[in-house]
């Protein structure tokens, strides 16, 4: 009988890639039942890029800024993401505005990191607007990815502190840390199928979601 094959990812990124770095450990590690089948930056020559070829995983650039416009940058990007026929599209700082043509393509099976308590802070510098705001608690969000900007369904968020000398650069490394055990746990759940998007609901477990899972969760 034939292997079961693990379901497929890819991981779009924009930069330095501690994300994806954490879903790379997380598949080497066993705490991923899945296969990351690639890794597609819209920027050439960022560090996320080294973290891929060392985990011999196929990576490629597609420059957004050789394209005239958004429609055809995100067609060149689907077109290249589906040969890989992924069950999963992981956003692992993203940083570009993907069309709604994109999206619905992914309706399901395309999900994003934010550093965030969404829905606080959509939108970018989040750390900043945080302390500007005098918030208590900050953190980052996992969601399934909709035509709203950082507006999709929840699924979990993980939450820090805010201390009072916090600069924007220690509250990002507070959060981001959050980040790295979050995101490889969302991965596995959406693996194992425990994870689904339904008439715009996050299940899980077979269950609607109430409210979006505080992260990370021990033992699971
Ligand atoms: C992460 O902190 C992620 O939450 C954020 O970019 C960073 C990427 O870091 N994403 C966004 O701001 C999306 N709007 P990484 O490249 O080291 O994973």
């Amino acid at each position: 009988m034939k292997p079961h094959p693990l379901p497929g990812i890819v991981v779009l990124i924009s930069g330095s890639g501690t994300n994806l770095q954490a879903l790379i450990d997380g598949v080497a590690e066993g705490r991923i039942q899945g296969q990351i089948r690639a890794v597609i930056s819209n920027r050439p020559q960022v560090a996320g890029l080294d973290r891929a070829d060392r985990a011999r995983i196929p990576a490629q650039v597609i420059n957004h800024r050789d394209f005239p416009d958004r429609d055809t940058f995100d067609r060149a990007l689907m077109t290249a993401i589906d040969l890989h026929q992924p069950d999963l599209v992981v956003l692992a700082g993203f940083m570009r505005v993907l069309t709604p043509a994109f999206v619905t393509h992914y309706q399901g099976r395309l999900i994003n990191i934010h550093p965030s308590l969404l829905p606080d802070f959509r939108g970018l510098h989040t750390h900043e607007r945080a302390l500007e705001a005098g918030v208590q608690q900050h953190g980052c969000s996992i969601h399934f990815v909709n035509t709203e900007l950082d507006g999709g369904p929840v699924i979990g968020q993980a939450r820090v502190p805010v201390l009072p000398d916090d600069t924007p650069q220690t509250l990002a490394a507070r959060v981001q840390q959050q980040e790295h055990r979050a995101y490889p746990q969302v991965v596995q759940w959406f693996c194992q199928g425990r994870l689904t998007l339904c008439n715009g609901q996050v299940w899980f477990d077979e269950h609607p979601l109430q409210a979006p899972l505080e992260l990370p969760i021990a033992d699971q």
